[in-house]
């Protein structure tokens, strides 16, 4: 397996191409189950958890083809790739895909839309808390499917296809309501849904199904109208810049000092976030070509986070700015609203000297003036994220394992990383 190693203490400084967004671009690929004709996604960042979910789309019979790089696109790392399912040849996703992404678990949306049926696993345990799908089948329910859980698999049905119905979510759950707009853009009649994630992916999403065709309106809000339609075309969308990559590799500049353009980085997508970081201290600026971060001197001031819905600040940069609040000049507190057990990071931080107690939801992060560098492991992406921006920090070497988890989210990690002074590096096997 292989491992990362970081030798701590440098600034950063140059440029990091951002990626296109892995939470955008999943839901994107689902979407193309919805029609026989071509959809084509650019700026797919190439992701263990992209290469995984084209395994289990073409287990369904969804074909697909990779465009070579485009002169144009400079970064040299996305990719446009052409997705068709001309025919749906298998309405089953098997344990054994569904199991290694949750989100593979969307796919009975576009299935049951557009066959009436489909036969999912269900996705299991996972590290960062139980994650039931109670929501995304009761919403389903709500446009008349019949489901029936059988032997770790959700049977869904509707045989004279879905039917339009006004539906509140009781809680705010991103994959619920991608799945709830996939299954709606092909029911019969008007579908609204309140308490809807308001999301970027959500938006990127909505504004995929609208170019196949879909009429869907109010896609941000947390009200959102569809109209059913009755088949959708092939488009050419492209991914949103991911946000956590950005906010990421912000915390990272935050932590080592220095001056970093965020290519291609866009401040709507995560300004609560960016807000925050600037109360510790960093000077960030919006340009036509990205977001510059920049602390030099000063130390990192301590501040207060509770992760919220989006607009709020994002569970999936709660790991990192812990990470950063390790070396803050004081203290401050970070809750977590969104997952259960989603501090796993706070053993292994603590192995690098942080100083962190935990009380239910909320960490309290005692800053110290020094990390040491030690061996660690990755538990989940986020928090394998959190250990590389503490490693950066650390005097001396601190080791990465399992960096699997890091590879599901982050594109090229260590190679941005030391183009801009970082001491970083892959080691294999
Ligand atoms: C997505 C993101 C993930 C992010 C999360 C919250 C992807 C691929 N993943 O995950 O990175 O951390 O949004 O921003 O886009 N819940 C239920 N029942 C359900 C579904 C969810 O109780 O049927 C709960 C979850 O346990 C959690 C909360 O709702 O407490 C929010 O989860 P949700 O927004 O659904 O997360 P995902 O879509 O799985």
């Amino acid at each position: 397996m292989d491992r990362i190693k970081i030798i701590g203490g440098n600034q950063l400084n140059g440029v990091i191409p951002i990626s296109g967004a892995k939470n955008a671009a999943l839901p994107l690929m689902i979407a193309s189950l919805m029609t026989d004709d071509t959809l084509t996604l650019e700026n797919v960042p190439h992701l263990a958890d992209v290469e995984q979910l084209i395994r289990i789309l073409g287990n369904h019979g969804v074909d697909y083809s990779v465009n070579g790089r485009r002169e144009h696109q400079d970064n040299g790392y996305s990719r446009t790739i052409h997705f068709t399912a001309r025919n749906i040849v298998d309405t089953t996703a098997p344990y054994e895909l569904v199991s290694k992404m949750r989100a593979s678990f969307w796919v009975i949306g576009p299935l049951l839309a557009r066959m009436g049926e489909a036969n999912v696993s269900l996705p299991g345990g996972c590290a960062i808390g139980t994650r039931p799908v109670d929501l995304l089948l009761e919403c389903l329910i709500a446009l008349g499917a019949e489901i029936d859980i059988d032997n770790g698999y959700a049977k869904a049905r509707a045989p004279n296809g879905l039917i339009g119905a006004e539906y509140t979510f009781p809680k705010v759950s991103v994959g619920a309501t991608h799945v709830m707009l996939m299954a709606a853009a092909l029911a019969k009649g008007e579908t609204i849904i309140h308490n809807a994630a308001r999301e970027p992916e959500v938006v990127n999403l909505a504004d995929c199904l609208n170019a196949m065709g879909a009429k869907i309106s109010g896609a941000g809000n947390s009200t959102i109208t569809i109209q059913g339609v009755t088949n959708l075309t092939g488009a050419r969308v492209r991914v949103i810049p991911d946000r956590i990559e950005t906010g990421t590799y912000a915390m990272a500049v935050a932590m080592t000092g220095g001056d970093v353009l965020l290519k291609g980085a866009q401040e709507e997508l995560l300004s609560s976030a960016l807000d925050t970081l600037r109360q510790t201290g960093a000077e960030i600026t919006s340009t036509p070509e990205g977001i510059r971060v920049v602390r030099n001197g000063n130390g990192i001031k301590p501040v207060d986070i509770t992760t919220e819905p989006f607009p709020g600040f994002p569970t999936d940069l709660q790991a990192q700015f812990m990470g950063l609040m390790t070396k803050a000049q004081g203290t401050s507190k970070i809750t977590e609203t969104i997952f259960e057990n989603r501090f796993m990071h706070v053993q292994e931080l603590a192995r690098l000297g942080a100083k962190i107690s935990l009380s239910g939801q909320t960490a309290t992060v005692e800053g110290v003036e020094r990390l040491k560098g030690a061996p660690v492991m990755a538990t989940d992406l986020r928090a394998s994220a959190s250990l590389v921006i503490a490693g950066l920090a650390a005097e001396g070497e601190t080791i990465i394992n399992r960096v699997y988890h890091l590879d599901r989210g982050f594109e090229h990690l260590e190679e941005k990383l030391s183009r801009c002074g970082a001491q970083i590096e892959r080691i294999s096997g």
